[in-house]
């Protein structure tokens, strides 16, 4: 899909204040400094486009970017992250549950997880709440850059590992680097089948 214009609409606490529309919803959520905001950065071809940071707990509100003037990309608050603080995380905990619970033109989610990582249990858990409350998602690994391939696929399996003890099938998975531009052109695909 061609990318040709991504603007930044506006910033709201509550799902109650997000724009009033039909257009299809996009959103992009996971643990604090996964890369939330390089990747829509990345898909975007915008590098300031949403504010990114190395210190965790950068994005703090639901925000909206309109995309070719017909569909949306919401960036969230990342969740569960240690050192942001206990009340910031139950904060963004209910902004994050209040949005994928009312938001009714949000298609599908993307859950992201750090490809370096082993399974979190914040991250199973999520994901598994998304699975209880019927909310569609899909998993994107990131900052695979940071790996090489052979560790990259022995954690790629590890992670679908865990999720079959708990699902009986993996929903479509992911893997990116905002750095290297990775998997730029398979996850804009994807959305667009969804439009
Ligand atoms: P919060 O808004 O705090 O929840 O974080 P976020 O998930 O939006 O993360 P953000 O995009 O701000 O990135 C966090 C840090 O990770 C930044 O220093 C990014 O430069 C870095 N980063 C993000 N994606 C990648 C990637 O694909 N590769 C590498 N090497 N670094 C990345
Ligand atoms: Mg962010």
């Amino acid at each position: 899909m061609n990318i040709k214009s991504a603007k930044f609409l506006v910033s709201n606490t509550n799902v109650k204040d997000c724009p009033k529309t039909d257009k299809r919803e996009f959103a992009f959520i996971g643990r604090s400094n996964v890369g939330k905001s390089s990747l829509i950065n990345m898909l975007t071809g915008q590098n300031k486009l949403a504010k990114t940071s190395q210190t965790p707990g950068k994005t703090q509100l639901i925000n909206h970017f309109e995309i070719n003037d017909s569909w949306f990309i919401v960036d969230l608050p990342g969740y569960g992250y240690a050192k942001v603080s206990k009340t910031q995380r139950e904060k963004f905990g209910q902004m994050i549950s209040g949005y994928l619970l009312h938001r009714e033109n949000l298609i599908t989610t993307f859950v992201l997880v750090d490809s370096r990582l082993e399974p979190q249990k914040i991250d199973v858990e999520f994901m598994n709440w998304c699975g209880e409350k019927g909310i569609p998602f899909s998993i994107v690994f990131t900052k695979i850059d940071k790996l090489s391939s052979s560790e990259l696929q022995k954690n790629l399996a590890r992670y679908k590992k865990e999720l079959l003890k708990f699902w009986e099938e993996l929903p479509p998975v992911f893997t990116t680097s905002s750095e290297s531009k990775f998997g730029r052109e398979k996850l804009l695909n994807y959305i667009e089948t969804l439009l």
